[in-house]
C-alpha cells in the first residue's frame, strides 16, 4: 500500500526528547519494504510559541503561519535524522518534491508547505497527490469524539464517521495560525472529495500506527458518503 501518516507534533514533542522519534523511525522502517511511505509532521508546541512571539511582534496571520511552516519542517528533519538512510533525506516543501523524492524508494518526511492550512490539510493533499491507499493522521486523542474529551468528561468516541458529517461537525471552529482545532476543515474536503480512507488514531501510543496499517480496528475512520 502507499500510505501517508500524519503525526502531530505535540506527539513527536511531548516530552522533548529522541525517544518519541526514535519509537515511530523504529515502526516506519519496519514496514518501509512492504508498503510505501510518506509521513507528515506537525509543529507542536514550538510551532506554537514562535507564533506566539511573532503576533506579538505584530507580524500578520501569514506570516505566523510561515513561521509555523518552519517548525514543522524543523520537526521533519528530525525525524530523517532518525530514520537515517530509510528516508530520503531533504525535506519536500511541496508535492510535486514529495512525489520526486518518493521515487527513489526511501520514506519521504515533509512537514507543512503554506500558510492558511495545518499539517491535516497537507497530509490529505499530499495522500491525494500521491493517490495514497490510506491516510493514517495520528494525533493527541484517541479519535474523533461528540464533545472535546479533554472539556468534557461525556464524551463518546465515533468509530465511523462520513467525511460530510466531519464537516458539519467541525466547521465554525477557530482557523487562525497556531490553533487549529482538532481537524481543519480544508484536510475533511479534500478526503471528501477524493474519497481517501482515513484513520484518525491516537498517537502517543505509537502501537495505533501498527493496527491502523495492518487493518486492525483503532480510533475513528473516515468512511465515503
Ligand atoms: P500544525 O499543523 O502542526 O498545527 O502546524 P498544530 O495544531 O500545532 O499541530 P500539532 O500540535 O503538531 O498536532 C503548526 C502551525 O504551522 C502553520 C499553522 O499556523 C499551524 O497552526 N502551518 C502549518 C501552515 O500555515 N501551513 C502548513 O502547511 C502547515
Amino acid at each position: 500500500m502507499k500510505i501517508v501518516v500524519a503525526i502531530g507534533g505535540s506527539i513527536l514533542l511531548q516530552d522533548y526528547d529522541y525517544k518519541r522519534f526514535e519509537e515511530y523511525s523504529n515502526i516506519l522502517k519496519t514496514y518501509c519494504e512492504e508498503h510505501e511511505l510518506f509521513v507528515v509532521v506537525g509543529g507542536g508546541k514550538p510551532a506554537r510559541n514562535y507564533i506566539s512571539i511573532v503576533r506579538d511582534l505584530n507580524a500578520g496571520e501569514g506570516i505566523c503561519d510561515d513561521i509555523g511552516i518552519e517548525v514543522t519542517r524543523i520537526n521533519a528533519k528530525v525525524l530523517t535524522i532518525a530514520l537515517g538512510d530509510y528516508a530520503y533525506q531533504r525535506i519536500p516543501h511541496n508535492f510535486q518534491e514529495a512525489l520526486e523524492f518518493s521515487a527513489t524508494g526511501k520514506i519521504v518526511v515533509m512537514g507543512g508547505t503554506e500558510p492558511a492550512h495545518s499539517t491535516d490539510a497537507v497530509s490529505s493533499i499530499l495522500a491525494e497527490y500521491v493517490k495514497a491507499d490510506l491516510l493514517i493522521n495520528l494525533t493527541s486523542v484517541d479519535g474523533m469524539y461528540t464533545k472535546d474529551p479533554n472539556k468534557f468528561d461525556d464524551a463518546e468516541l465515533i468509530s465511523e464517521i462520513t467525511a460530510s458529517e466531519m464537516l458539519d461537525f467541525i466547521s465554525g471552529k477557530d482557523v487562525s495560525a497556531g490553533t487549529y482545532e482538532f481537524f481543519d476543515s480544508t484536510a475533511v474536503q479534500i478526503i471528501k472529495r477524493s474519497s481517501l480512507k482515513t484513520i484518525i488514531a491516537n498517537g502517543n501510543n505509537p502501537e495505533n500506527l501498527i493496527k491502523a496499517i495492518n487493518g486492525e480496528k483503532v480510533g475513528t475512520e473516515v468512511i465515503t458518503d
